[in-house]
């Protein structure tokens, strides 16, 4: 029998172990580059970025915290970012004076990072740096410095690893692309 998800997948871009692979590597370029920086807070921007999360602490070795924030978008349909966000659910700590690594799903447009980038700026953190699994480079409409990226994609919608398809598969382990012409009417 097929599995659910199969109908709206077109294939595989990224599997499982490319995937664990790039992670641990990226737990290791941070690790060395934060052996002696401290406080060390990492900002998982919700929902999307939370199994790249869990994930990527595991190959931490040196102390951080963790805290949360979700952002949301509106005036758009699901599949677009309309440039106009704003905060869901704020921080619960104080950033001032922390190093602070934001750890994000995938840099589309840009707009999402671009606000929370000058959310946390009015906030005295001692260092801001950016870390996200996916960028669509092509898709960009704002520049944005990223630190430390997984994979580079190509223009196409992707699901699974944190990643929804109208809320539902961010528990898929590999980056799937979606086919371009199905609607997910009920997962
Ligand atoms: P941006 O503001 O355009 O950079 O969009 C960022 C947000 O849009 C991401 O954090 C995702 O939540 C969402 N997004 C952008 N592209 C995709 C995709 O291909 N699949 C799932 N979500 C996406
Ligand atoms: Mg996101």
């Amino acid at each position: 029998m097929s599995k659910p998800y199969e109908r709206y997948l077109q294939e595989i871009l990224i599997d499982s172990d490319r995937v664990q692979a790039r992670v641990a590597e990226l737990g290791r370029q941070i690790s060395a580059d934060y052996a002696n920086v401290r406080p060390v807070l990492l900002i998982c921007v919700l929902k999307g970025g939370v199994m790249f999360l869990t994930d990527l602490m595991r190959h931490l070795d040196f102390p951080h915290s963790v805290d949360f924030m979700a952002i949301a978008s509106y005036g758009s349909g699901v599949r677009e970012t309309s440039g106009r966000v704003r905060i869901d659910m704020d921080l619960k700590q104080d950033i001032a004076g922390k190093h602070v690594i934001i750890v994000e799903d995938i840099v589309d447009s840009g707009h999402t990072l671009q606000y929370i980038l000058n959310i946390l700026a009015t906030r005295d953190p001692a260092s801001v740096k950016i870390c996200t699994l996916l960028s669509k480079p092509s898709r960009r409409q704002v520049h944005i410095d990223l630190d430390y990226v997984g994979f580079e994609i190509p223009d196409k919608f992707v699901f699974g690893y944190g990643l929804d398809l109208d809320e539902y598969y961010r528990n898929l382990p590999f980056i799937g692309v979606c086919r371009p012409d199905v609607q997910v009417e009920e997962a």
